[in-house]
């Protein structure tokens, strides 16, 4: 729907007024009304670079959901601030793994006698204290973009995996890329006696996934794939590896939000097109494409926006510049200190894979 003109004014004016000491940056899934007032926008691992390259911005004010802006604040200097224009904007995926959880997890594992082979990696959408852990015990974060090289990484670290918190990320990875058996991996549940697996299991296992998922890709299906392909003949299916195995194999293509879109700029005229992410983006990306001749459809229409992305509307954004621009910080994200130097070892190790 076309934004509110009084808002859109607005927030032009107090991003006016706020000049360099304001930078925004816009995740992929974000509503159009938002992205428009993006200095940036990018999928999670371009934005947590370009956050740390923004030395001069006073206000980091962050069109994301809450591990993002974790993120941008554990990367920029302590002098910045860095703003989630609704605190509600969380991630469930990121919440299926607390700290205490994995805390007892690294225990199971620790009885097992297999903690000293293993190497955690923690996907991007996760908690600070998540990302605490994994520098703490050695690990990396990888985001949907770098999954495959954080994880040869830590196969020259150790012997084996406990990827946090997407098992379907970690599964796609593993299989699709690093050519290791469905057999390779087993699933922690956190909510079981010992994650649901017995010593041996975990001995022999290669990969340990959390037992989390994206409730927004976790609903594309295999039929979803079919349907599609009987209904648009030539259609090529393009998916985020957040989608579950089964959709994953299933597809012709298999990325980022930046890599779907870097696909879909790249396609030519005449292709058809059936992407499985995130609403926003997809809707953003046919229109954007059409007066080229590419044709993109949704890939299931029971598939729903990201409900904490779309927390990010037009009234926050002006109520957050609005508020910076009148000096009253709003929203703050900030990550306490020690969680903070633990958390930041293991971005760091990430931002320097090769
Ligand atoms: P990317 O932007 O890294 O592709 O991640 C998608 C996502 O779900 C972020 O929440
Ligand atoms: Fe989290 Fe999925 Fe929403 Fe991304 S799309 S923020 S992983 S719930």
């Amino acid at each position: 729907s076309p934004s509110d003109p009084d808002l859109v004014e607005r927030a032009r004016a107090a991003k006016e007024k706020l000049g360099d000491k304001v930078f925004v940056l816009g995740h992929h899934y974000q509503r159009d009304e938002v992205i428009q007032f993006a200095d940036v926008t990018g999928d999670s691992f371009k934005l947590a670079r370009d956050a740390a390259a923004r030395p001069e911005a006073e206000y980091i004010v962050f069109c994301g959901v809450h591990f993002m802006a974790e993120s941008a604040d554990i990367l920029t200097s302590d002098d910045q601030k860095v703003v989630l224009p609704d605190l509600a904007a969380g991630c469930s995926m990121a919440d299926m793994a607390t700290a205490e959880q994995v805390a007892e997890c690294w225990d199971v594992l620790t009885e097992a006698g297999i903690a000293e082979q293993v190497v955690p990696v923690s996907y991007m959408n996760s908690s600070a204290d998540i990302k605490a852990f994994t520098g703490k015990h050695g690990g990396t974060i990888c985001t949907s973009s770098n999954a495959k090289r954080a994880l040869d990484w830590a196969f020259e670290q150790g012997e084996k995996v406990l990827f946090l918190p997407d098992q379907h990320l970690g599964r796609n990875t593993a299989v699709r890329d690093m050519g290791m058996s469905l057999d390779d991996c087993v699933v922690y549940n956190p909510h079981k006696p010992n994650g649901g697996l017995t010593a041996d299991e975990l001995r022999a296992a290669k990969m340990i996934l959390w037992r989390g998922h994206c409730s927004v890709h976790g609903r594309f299906s295999l039929d979803s794939v079919d349907d599609v392909r009987a209904r648009i003949p030539g259609v090529n299916v393009l998916v985020h590896p957040e989608c579950k195995h089964e959709v994953v194999a299933a597809a012709d293509y298999v990325g980022s939000t930046e890599y779907i879109i870097k696909t879909l700029e790249a396609a030519p005229a005449g292709s058809k097109w059936a992407i499985g992410t995130e609403l926003n983006l997809v809707r953003r990306l046919a229109n954007r494409f059409a007066p080229e001749g590419k044709e993109i459809v949704f890939l299931d229409k029971t598939v729903c926006f990201c409900s904490t992305m779309n927390r990010i509307d037009l009234p926050h954004l002006v109520w957050a510049l609005e508020s910076l621009a009148e000096g009253n910080l709003v929203n703050r994200i900030e990550v306490d200190p020690e969680t903070e130097a633990f958390a930041k070892l293991a971005l760091e190790r990430m931002l320097a894979l090769p």
